[in-house]
């Protein structure tokens, strides 16, 4: 009888700490045995070599009949699924929310009817432009999907980090998406604005000037997805169940409060660690340290909307939070990190239509066209209608529709009905109706003429744009200037520049002459003739400052510590110790991956190596560096850069004495966010400075042009 085993022989090696078989091409085999499963092919047949392909002879050819190397290249050649047309870039987890108190006096929304209810909760953050592979730090509006997965059935919060949007009409969504996504010619710059086609679109669109004031400001460039709020952006409406319906607009306010980073470090962490959010995200759930954000609710009725300066269904608007209080009724908590990203974050398909009862939209004309758009996109993406089925699409209440078949069709019904009415009484006659437990759309009353036509009352571009501007600390005003700049000086073509400006013009005279001087334009234009005449009296909403409204603790936030042999042990473990106390990490940042000796003969473990740990990626630093340590460190670029950047991003700066040398040679000047540590009692007061998070006073003097 002829031998099945393979003719490959295998001898025992040692690859450092792993022992395997080698075969006699030199080829690694693990085998199973033990706890460790057989492989097998995907109809289960186990597999006994995994390194070969079948060959006839030792080099000769390889057969068509090898059914485990034709199944394992089919899967992999078919790995990949669209990705997302817009938000590509994305991560989620999982978690709960939990009302504070029942709602039902406003909705009849299951999730509110009880207090203290938990529901479960899938989020997934994202950018807008980039593709899946892109950085995290682009300069951009954030995703903000949150799935809350009700008793009766799946309601969506499709938001974003930004209270506002682009466009008015869902009609311009594709054209906004194009302009702002890479050139189709050159296929560059990818996941950026700064380039012609998007401050063309923009520049002849004015709606979009209270977004681009927004999309320059800090907000687009987050420290974290959990330092940041998210906005449901549109009016809903939530329905009684009596049929009472009030407007509702949704904000997600983040427990850790706001925090964004400055553009110089943005670009820095793209190459440093362009996963910086997703890291950032996993390693916080990871070690227990749950991201938190409370659900508030701007809710009011027609008699409000009526005598708002602006129209509720116009999504380039917001409502001021101080003139509409924000009434908070839940917490969000992700708790839990995916299994597998792929089945999670890539294969969730949210849907701004998927609401529940005691939910019902507004005709916001944006909203209207996002709830065609998704399902529609989902289709193309997920391959099937029955992306719906998969774990993280599908309800956790009970379902039962009468779909049936198409690709992967892997959730059928039992029996013979589908279809109704049937005369199949009781459970063989399916799933029915429910008059009264089911959705009902609020019965609003709409007439008028069938016409393209945009109502007047959104014609107003410029006077939130002003409001949100004037509402800015004066460093984030700055930053808004510098952005422009930045993004325009981008832009090739000088009108788009002079257009871009002579918008400005009608925000703030100031910040247009900023960004003129900027740009060296020779001559200021005329402003853009506004549709209607600016409203330059409404108030500031202090609320829409990041940097005016201070997190007030450094929890959640990195230190990088900066070693080197000799490192003073009790003043980093005094470190360490006064950052746990305020739940903040500190992180290892020495010459070597192998770690330090400190000065009292312990060892001390490195997080990063240090130019792979630069000081981009933390919220402070702190260089604790014995005299031969300082010395050789003053002579290291990446070290110089360590320290250099941390003062140029206005961070706190914490050093021992010795530490001199190093700091000076990086030019750091002393000032009142550079504090000497001389003993380990000295970093509990360290730590409380750092609850500021940045020390702005710095920027003017290092930040010129
Ligand atoms: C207020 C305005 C908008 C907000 C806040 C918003 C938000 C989002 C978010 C958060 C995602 C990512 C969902 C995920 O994580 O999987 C997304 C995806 C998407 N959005 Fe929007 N969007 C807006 C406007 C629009 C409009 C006007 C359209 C089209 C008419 C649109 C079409 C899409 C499409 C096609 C996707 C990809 C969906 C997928 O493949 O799963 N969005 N949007």
């Amino acid at each position: 009888m002829a031998k099945t085993t393979s003719p490959n022989s295998r001898k025992p090696a040692q690859l450092g700490d792993q022992t395997v078989a080698r075969g006699e091409g030199g080829e690694t085999h693990q085998v199973a045995g033990g706890d460790v499963p057989v492989l097998t092919t995907q109809q289960g047949v186990p597999v006994s070599d995994d390194q070969n392909s079948l060959k006839i002879g030792r080099r000769g050819p390889t057969v068509l009949e090898d059914f485990h190397f034709r199944e394992k290249i089919f899967h992999f050649d078919h790995e990949r699924i669209p990705e997302r047309v817009v938000h590509a870039r994305g991560y989620g987890a999982h978690g709960y929310f939990k009302n504070f108190a029942s709602l039902a006096e406003i909705t009849r929304a299951d999730l509110f009817q009880r207090a203290g209810e938990k529901i479960p909760a899938f989020v997934r953050f994202s950018t807008v432009a980039g593709s899946k592979g892109s950085a995290d730090l682009a300069r951009d509006v954030r995703g903000f999907a949150v799935k809350l997965y009700t008793k009766e059935g799946n309601w969506d919060i499709v938001g974003n980090n930004i209270p506002v949007f682009f466009i008015q009409d869902a009609i311009k969504f594709p054209d906004m998406v194009h302009a702002a996504k890479e050139e189709p010619d050159r296929a560059f710059p990818q996941a950026q604005t700064a380039h012609d086609n998007f401050w063309d679109f923009i520049s002849l669109n004015p709606e979009s000037i209270n977004m681009a004031l927004w999309i320059m400001s800090d907000r687009t460039i987050p420290r974290s997805f959990r330092f940041m709020e998210g906005f449901g952006v549109h009016t809903f409406r939530l329905v009684t169940a009596t049929g009472k319906s009030t407007f509702v607009k949704f904000h997600w306010k983040p427990k850790l409060g706001m925090q964004s980073v400055v553009w110089n470090e943005a670009l820095k962490i793209n190459g440093a660690d362009p996963d910086f959010h997703r890291r950032d995200l996993w390693d916080a759930i990871r070690m227990g340290a749950f991201p938190e954000w409370e659900l508030g609710l701007q809710l009011f009725d027609e008699k409000f909307a009526d005598k708002f300066a602006f129209d509720v269904l116009d999504p380039t608007k917001l409502i001021p939070e101080e003139e509409l209080p924000i009434r908070r009724v839940g917490r969000l908590v992700l708790d839990r990190v995916v299994d597998n990203f792929f089945a999670e974050t890539e294969q969730v398909a949210f849907c701004t239509q998927n609401i529940v009862p005691g939910v019902d939209f507004s005709n916001d004309p944006l909203l209207q066209g996002r709830n065609f758009s998704y399902l529609d996109t989902q289709l193309k993406r997920l391959g099937s209608p029955n992306f719906t089925y998969l774990p993280i699409n599908a309800p956790k209440c009970p379902f039962h529709t009468l779909q049936q078949d198409g690709h992967m069709a892997f959730v059928n019904p039992k029996g013979r009905v589908n279809y109704e009415p049937n005369s199949w009484g009781g459970a063989a006659g399916g799933p029915r109706e429910a008059p009264e437990q089911g959705f009902h759309s609020f019965p609003a009353e709409e007439q008028g003429q069938k016409a393209r036509v945009r109502s007047d009352t959104f014609a107003d571009h410029y006077s939130q744009a002003r409001q949100f501007y004037l509402s800015q600390t004066e460093i984030e005003q700055r930053h808004i200037a510098s952005a422009f700049t930045f993004e325009l000086s981008k832009v090739e073509t000088p009108a788009i520049r002079a257009r871009m400006v002579a918008h400005l013009l009608n925000v703030d005279a100031a910040l247009a002459k900023a960004v003129a001087d900027g740009l060296r334009l020779k001559e200021m234009p005329k402003p853009a003739e506004p549709a209607r005449p600016v409203v330059k009296t409404l108030k500031p909403s202090p609320a829409l400052s990041i940097i005016g409204n201070p997190a007030g603790t450094f929890e959640g936030r990195k230190l990088g510590a900066l070693v080197s042999d000799g490192v003073d042990a009790a003043l980093l473990n005094g470190l360490r110790a006064a950052l746990e106390k305020e739940g903040a990490v500190l992180k290892v940042v020495a010459p070597m991956i192998g770690g330090v000796e400190a000065s009292d003969g312990s060892w001390i473990e490195a997080d990063e190596k240090i130019d792979g740990g630069p000081s981009v990626v933390f919220d402070a630093v702190a260089v604790l560096l014995s005299d031969a340590g300082a010395k050789l460190l003053a002579e290291e670029a990446t070290a110089r850069d360590f320290v250099a950047d941390a003062f140029a991003h206005c961070k706190f700066i914490a050093h021992n004495g010795a530490a001199a040398p190093l700091l000076a040679k990086a030019g750091v000047a002393a000032d009142g966010g550079v504090v000497e540590l001389k003993a380990g009692r000295d970093a509990a007061a360290f730590v409380q400075t750092c609850r500021q998070l940045r020390f702005w006073e710095r920027e003017a003097k290092v930040k010129r042009v």
